[in-house]
């Protein structure tokens, strides 16, 4: 315990002295959020990379989160406290192959949800995030044919509630696809009055029977400006953290995995990252986050176009 004290208060003065800014995604462990400078949704960590005028940003995420960053801000150093933090629902999507699928639909816009590498990203129209992806797809013509990808999920659940007819990539997230709708089902017998928060990634039986279905800064919102007393969030579990902080008399229950041995739902990569590994991340600035300048200036404008929409 007094080490990891130890490591927090080194950290904390290292940032301070190299004018560093941690910025940490709501799946991360409480100690990490409970120190970042930033703590947001995908969506908000671009935002806040965008503007920081820190030299240096540590993502304490997941990679893609880290290649957004230093897209938009590539003067900055970027860094990412274990470079194998990556996510299944971007490696669902390798660059060959949704391009050539991209191929097959020359008259339609692509549209790709942040959960991409830089490469995917640099293929495409526009980037999405939970957050924001009904108001872009929305913001182009109805007649405009659109592709959607790689999470089949969130491309299902935005084409039912846009009444748009997207084609889908069919990659998903393993964490968001292995709740149980079973036990769920019977969670929500045991507790009549919680109600269910789901995020988009789940599949379309689990998101047909909640109650809020939304981003991780959806469902937080949701969670404390609702009435209900009791919730049962089928996200990843580090969300909950926030919402006990914003709502400490309310009650929250983890989703259950199907596996039998957990009671919540963990992403094996967004929990790789450690206070000690962000303290040797600064240290020796490394490992970093690089994008490779022509693939960069591809994949820079789309994101801005998703930034411009999302003001
Ligand atoms: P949010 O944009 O809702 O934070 O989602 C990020 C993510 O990785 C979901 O699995
Ligand atoms: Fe990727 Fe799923 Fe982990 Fe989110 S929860 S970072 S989509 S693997």
């Amino acid at each position: 315990c007094d080490k990891i004290e130890n490591i927090r208060e080194e950290f904390l003065k290292l940032k301070k002295e190299k004018n560093a800014v941690l910025m940490a995604h709501f799946y991360q462990e409480d100690d990490i959020q409970d120190i970042a400078d930033f703590v947001g949704d995908s969506l908000a960590l671009a935002q806040y990379a965008s503007k920081t005028d820190a030299d240096i940003i540590i993502v304490a995420g997941v990679h893609f989160m880290g290649e957004t960053a230093k897209i938009l801000s590539p003067e900055k150093t970027v860094l990412i406290p274990d470079l194998n933090a990556g996510c299944s629902l971007a490696d669902s999507c390798p660059p060959d192959e949704f391009e050539e699928f991209i191929k097959n639909y020359p008259e339609h816009k692509v549209i790709t949800y942040v959960n991409t590498s830089a490469k995917i990203k640099a293929l495409s129209d526009v980037v999405v995030t939970s957050t924001n992806a009904k108001a872009i797809v929305d913001s182009f013509d109805k007649e405009e044919k659109l592709i959607f990808g790689p999470d089949r999920n969130l491309g299902n659940y935005i084409n039912g509630i846009t009444g748009r007819e997207m084609v889908l990539w069919n990659g998903a997230c393993h964490v968001h696809e292995k709740f149980s709708l079973e036990k769920i089902l019977d969670l929500k017998k045991e507790h009549p009055d919680a109600k269910l928060l789901a995020h988009p990634e789940c599949k379309k039986p689990l998101l047909m029977v909640a109650d809020h279905v939304g981003s991780t800064a959806a469902l937080l919102k949701y969670s404390f400006t609702d009435n209900a007393n009791k919730f049962i969030v089928a996200t990843e579990s580090g969300i909950l953290h926030q919402m006990r902080i914003k709502s400490p008399n309310k009650t929250f229950i983890p989703a259950p995995p199907n596996d039998s041995t957990c009671a919540c739902n963990d992403c094996n990569f967004m929990r790789l990252n450690t206070m000690e590994k962000l303290y040797n991340a600064l240290r020796y600035s490394w490992p970093s986050v690089e994008v490779e300048e022509s693939i960069r200036v591809k994949a820079v404008k789309p994101i801005e176009r998703m930034l411009d929409i999302s003001e």
